[in-house]
Formats: C-alpha cells, sequence, structure tokens
C-alpha cells in the first residue's frame, strides 16, 4: 500500500471543497480528491442560486429571520448570523474569479434577484437557470490551473484514520484518509494534518431524489464509524417539484419558476397550497411537499401540476433557458400547458456536527457544505441557503485549518496497512445491486414525507438486516467502489431511521403521524456510537 503526503487533504470536489482548496494553495500542497469526475457533485445541478443580502433595501436582520422561522426551532441563531452576514465578501470573490451573476435588465448595476419559497423578499442571486454550472465550472478552472492544487479523480475515500484506529494512544485525533483508486485498483493512505469532508449529500438513498449518483452519504458514514457526533438526520428535505416523467431520473425544476408566478394545482385545477398556507406556492418547502403528498394520497394521482403557461414563450426562454428547453425534449411546453411534477429527496440538512470554521469534535478532521450540520438550516433549509453556506463555511474552514494544522503533526505516524478481505466475489455484483435497490426503496416507502411509528420500525428491521449483509461481504471479499457506496448508503440509512424513531413530535421536515403535535422545547437529535475500528464501529 502507497502512502502519500499532503499538508492538506479536501475530499470533495464541489464548492465547499473547492472553495476550502483555493484558499488553502496560499499556505501549502492541497490535494482534493474526487470520486468521480471532479465536475460530478451536487454544486453542479444547482439551479435556483444562492442566498445573500445585496439589495440596499433588503438587511441581514431579515434574512436571518426567514432562515430561523423556516428551520423551525432547530438552527442556531449564531450559525445563521455568521453565514448570512459572511455572503456579501464570497459572492464578491466569485465574481473576482469569473463567475457573473445575472443583472436586472432595467437597472444594470442591480442584481437581478429571484425568490423561492420562505424567504420575505427577492433575494437569490443567479446565474441564469445554471447557477451551480456556473459556479463549478468557475472553481473547478481555478483549482486545476493553480499549482498547489492537485485534483485527484476517480479517488474514492473509504475511511478517515483516527489515531485510535492505529494504536496511538493520547487524543484521539485525525491523520488522513484510506482511498481506493478506482483506475489502478489499489487502497492508497493520504497522511495529513488536516482533512476536510466536503462529501456533500445523501439523496441517492432515497428512490426518487434529484440529486446525482454521487451522493451516498460517505462523509457522514466515515465520520460516525470514526465515532464522532451525527445530528439531525431524520431532517430530510424533499423538493416539491421535480419532474414526472419515466425518463426524466427526477428532473428538478426549480422554485425560482414559483418565485416567477407558477402555480401547484390538482388534476381538478383546484390550487391547493392555499388550503395549507397563506403563502400558497411561496411557503417552505416542507409545508409544500407535504401538501403535495396529500393530495396525491388524496386523490390517488402519480403527480401534481407546476403551472406557469400564463407567462409567455418568450419570457420562460430568457429566465430558464436550461429548465424550458429541458420540458421541451420531454415532451412538455411551459408556456402551453401545466407540467406534471412529484416531490424527491432533495437535501440532507442533519450531517457531522461541525461549527462554522469546519471543526468537528476529532482534532485534524473537518467538515463543510451538505456534509455538515453547523446550525444553519435546522429542521427545514431555507431555499437557496446551502451554496451560500458551503461558500461561508468553505472559506472560513481553510483559514481555521491553516491556523491549526501544527497541532495536529502527523509526520512520524505509520500508516497500517489497509486490512481487507482477499476472496473476489463471483456474484457479488448482484447482490450489491439487489441491496442498493432494497435501502433506496424500503427508505421512499417507510421512511418519507409523511413517517409513522410502525413504518420506522419496520424500515429499521430491514436496514439492519441489509447491514448485516453488507457486512460480511466487506469483511470477506476485495472492496469494490460499489460495495464501499452500498456500505456508506445502508449506514446513512441506518441514521436517518434511528434519528426519526427519536424525535417524538413532528418539527420541520419530520412529520411522523403518531406524534403529530411540535414539543414547546426544540431538541437537536444526536446519535454518536462508540469508536472502534473501521470494520466494527457500526
Ligand atoms: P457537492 O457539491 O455534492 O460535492 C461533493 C463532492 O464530494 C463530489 O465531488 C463528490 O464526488 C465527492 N465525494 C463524495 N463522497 C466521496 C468519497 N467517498 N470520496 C471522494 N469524493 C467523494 N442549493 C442552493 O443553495 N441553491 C440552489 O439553487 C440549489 N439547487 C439544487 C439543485 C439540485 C438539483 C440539487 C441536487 C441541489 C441543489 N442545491 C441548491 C443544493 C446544493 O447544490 C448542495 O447542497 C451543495 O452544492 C453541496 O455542495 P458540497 O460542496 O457540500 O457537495
Ligand atoms: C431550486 O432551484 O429550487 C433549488 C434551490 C435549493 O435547493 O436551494
Amino acid at each position: 500500500m502507497q502512502t502519500r503526503d499532503t499538508d492538506f487533504l479536501v475530499i470533495g470536489s464541489g464548492v465547499a471543497g473547492l472553495t476550502a482548496a483555493l484558499r488553502l494553495s496560499a499556505h501549502g500542497k492541497v490535494l482534493v480528491a474526487s470520486k468521480r469526475e471532479a465536475s460530478e457533485c451536487n454544486t453542479r445541478y444547482a439551479q435556483g442560486g444562492i442566498a445573500c443580502v445585496v439589495d440596499p433595501a433588503d438587511s441581514m436582520a431579515e434574512h436571518i429571520t426567514d432562515t430561523l422561522q423556516t428551520g423551525g426551532g432547530l438552527s442556531e441563531e449564531s450559525a445563521v448570523r455568521a453565514i448570512v452576514e459572511g455572503g456579501p465578501e464570497r459572492i464578491a470573490e466569485l465574481e473576482t474569479l469569473g463567475v457573473h451573476f445575472e443583472r436586472s435588465t432595467e437597472h444594470p448595476n442591480d442584481y437581478d434577484l429571484g425568490q423561492e419559497g420562505g424567504h420575505s423578499r427577492r433575494r437569490v442571486l443567479h446565474a441564469g437557470d445554471i447557477t451551480g454550472q456556473a459556479l463549478s465550472e468557475g472553481l473547478l478552472a481555478r483549482a486545476k490551473a493553480d499549482p498547489n492544487i492537485t485534483v485527484a479523480e476517480n479517488l474514492l475515500a473509504i475511511d478517515v484514520i483516527p489515531t485510535g484506529w492505529i494504536g496511538l494512544g493520547g487524543e484521539n485525533r485525525c491523520v488522513g484518509c484510506y482511498f481506493l483508486d478506482k483506475n489502478s485498483g489499489e487502497i492508497l493512505a493520504v497522511r495529513s494534518p488536516v482533512t476536510i469532508l466536503a462529501t456533500g449529500g445523501l439523496g441517492k438513498v432515497y428512490l426518487y431524489t434529484s440529486n446525482p449518483d454521487v451522493a451516498t452519504g460517505d462523509g457522514v458514514a466515515m465520520a460516525w464509524r470514526a465515532g464522532l457526533p451525527i445530528r439531525d438526520m431524520e431532517m430530510i428535505q424533499f423538493h416539491p417539484t421535480c419532474l414526472y416523467h419515466p425518463d426524466a431520473k427526477t428532473f428538478l425544476i426549480s422554485e425560482a419558476v414559483r418565485g416567477e408566478g407558477a402555480k401547484l394545482i390538482d388534476r381538478r385545477g383546484h390550487e391547493f397550497v392555499y388550503d395549507f398556507d397563506d403563502r400558497g406556492p411561496l411557503a417552505p418547502r416542507d409545508i409544500t411537499a407535504r401538501a403535495i403528498d396529500s393530495v396525491m394520497k388524496k386523490y390517488g394521482d402519480p403527480f401534481v401540476y407546476l403551472d406557469i403557461s400564463h407567462r409567455d414563450a418568450e419570457f420562460l426562454q430568457q429566465r430558464f433557458p436550461t429548465l424550458y428547453k429541458a420540458c421541451l425534449k420531454y415532451g412538455f411546453d411551459m408556456a402551453r400547458a401545466p407540467v406534471p411534477v412529484v416531490p424527491a429527496a432533495h437535501y440532507s440538512c442533519g450531517g457531522v456536527v461541525a461549527d462554522v470554521n469546519g471543526c468537528t469534535a476529532m482534532p485534524g478532521l473537518y467538515a463543510v457544505g451538505e456534509v455538515a450540520s453547523t446550525g444553519l438550516h435546522g429542521a427545514n433549509r431555507l431555499a437557496s441557503n446551502s451554496l451560500l453556506e458551503a461558500l461561508v463555511c468553505g472559506h472560513r474552514c481553510a483559514d481555521e485549518a491553516v491556523k491549526r494544522r501544527k497541532e495536529n503533526p502527523v509526520a512520524d505516524i505509520t500508516i497500517p496497512r489497509w486490512e481487507c478481505g482477499d476472496a473476489v466475489s463471483s456474484n457479488e455484483e448482484i447482490v450489491v445491486e439487489h441491496d442498493w435497490n432494497e435501502v433506496r426503496s424500503v427508505m421512499w416507502d417507510y421512511v418519507g414525507i409523511v413517517r409513522s411509528d410502525r413504518r420506522l420500525t419496520r424500515a429499521r428491521r430491514r436496514i439492519r438486516t441489509i447491514r448485516e449483509e453488507i457486512r460480511s461481504y466487506y469483511k470477506e471479499y476485495l472492496v469494490t467502489a460499489d460495495l464501499i457506496e452500498l456500505r456508506n448508503l445502508a449506514a446513512v440509512a441506518e441514521l436517518i431511521v434511528r434519528s426519526a424513531q427519536r424525535r417524538k413530535e413532528s418539527r420541520g421536515l419530520h412529520y411522523n403521524e403518531d406524534w403529530p403535535e411540535t414539543a414547546a422545547h426544540a431538541r437537536h437529535t444526536v446519535i454518536q456510537d462508540r469508536p472502534g475500528g473501521p470494520l466494527d464501529a457500526e
């Protein structure tokens, strides 16, 4: 097994990881590991934009209030304040890197701001309807051109390396990470005083999701196995409007479309969302997704409609060029008729407990972006706040890591060889595929928008059996990328179910029909299991 050294190790090439990497590169060598092509990440698919106070008529106080109200009592005000207030500087920096945000046609000095659910005013900066792509391409180009940054693709992190696992006494600290090099099939250890988890989300744990295939919750699973506290995993955000079409693979239709006047209607043309909230289609996502779920169940309909046919094609083509074209490809002209939509798993509000500087409970290990639970989102994320969080925390984390890296010396540490089984299974692929599908179906059927004690118990039982099966595979056979991802997917499934079972109330994104009331005091759900080794920590 080869061991490689770097001053800073960043796992993940989305907005959070690249923001941190670009800031770190002035202080040493940075290795950015990405398990597929570096451009493949949730960031790339972001549509609506970045929530940020840039309009003189807006205020930090209003953005903070909207975030806290949407967060259902679980957001932490100090984290919300730090992230909201850190936004304008990050936006200005992105512009110097060449990321262009749309300007108003009437007042070219002003930004063209979008409106999304839960925001009391227009506040969302956007690059057409492909904000994520603009961000990802801009940051990646810079990172690739930076002589101090190496972007390593097809390098899949398996487990971080706490000193406790490798037989060293004293405080348990992180000294790097084991990887599977997917190009060579070899295991590689990277030794570093700074390991930053920027591994993004976990949408693939559900059968229907807006997330790309890389979103398998690896960072949360690795941190959990390393013994770190994992928080509020039951708070899974379902995006209300994904295109309903057998070939669309849950293509997202941005909330910004509702910001421009789109209505949500049922089969009879009734604008049902007002029956649930006075804000109608611009209520926060927990309310809107639940309203859609309830209407679909009431009438046995497989979808509802998003209707913006009162706006003309010229406007839609100019404001939502990519979306408009994509819908046309599937046979829907948004300017002429309503489009069928369904909710799908979109965002993980919980994750690895970290402060706004990315610091976790383990020295040497940091978490930023969607993988982290900083206290910003609480029980429900305000639309377009996640890119903001990733930018602000990625930047702050770099500064903190530079300050602290000397506290975590690694030069004298010998990383032991990776131990794993040595048999190659002939039928492994089919078993992995079967378990993968089963985890995702169980989560969709039993741990979706509306939960119950009975369904959660059932899910827990099924997930436990699947995890046992995966454990035995993992011990006996050579690790493969699919097996590593499946193991992580099943681990986060268990964390979500256990967290949901612990919450004896309904709050924000977690609705349990056996516990429909909201408790007077908001409490986090924290799961922290006994630290062990890479195989027995679970
Ligand atoms: P990501 O961008 O997902 O990056 C994670 C990276 O980690 C990837 O490169 C991945 O390959 C890598 N990785 C994961 N596991 C491993 C491993 N084991 N080893 C090596 N590498 C690994 N938010 C907004 O604020 N505004 C929006 O308009 C918006 N629209 C969205 C639209 C869609 C369709 C989706 C899916 C999300 C949207 N979001 C939006 C959410 C937002 O895009 C994400 O929360 C954010 O981009 C997460 O950034 P990140 O850097 O934390 O993770
Ligand atoms: C969207 O464009 O609707 C997604 C915005 C988000 O997830 O914040």
